[in-house]
């Protein structure tokens, strides 16, 4: 069991351009995971991404929100594994 695992943070970041806010690196414990959130228009467009070290973290897909659908994807297999999810 990997208890610690290093995340790659990033507050925003837009399809093709690199992390414009809040890029590090983030340490999650026993009960969290890192985190890929992703926002994508009604059509399916990307929009943003968000990379963060998450508390119960849960896989969701496409949940409706305003004009468009939030994901999210977990891991916690490997020191920054959400760079690559
Ligand atoms: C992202 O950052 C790297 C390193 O600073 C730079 O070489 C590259 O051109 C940037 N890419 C974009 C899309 O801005």
């Amino acid at each position: 069991v990997i208890e610690i695992v290093q995340c790659r943070m990033c507050h925003l970041q837009f399809p093709g351009e690199n992390c414009s806010r809040g890029r590090g690196i983030c340490t999650a414990g026993t009960e969290e995971a890192c985190m890929v959130g992703r926002i994508s228009k009604k059509d399916g467009t990307p929009w943003l991404t968000f990379k963060d070290c998450l508390k119960n973290c849960a896989d969701v897909k496409g949940i409706k929100w305003s004009v468009y659908f939030v994901s999210f994807s977990c891991c916690r297999s490997h020191d920054l594994c959400n760079e690559d999810l």
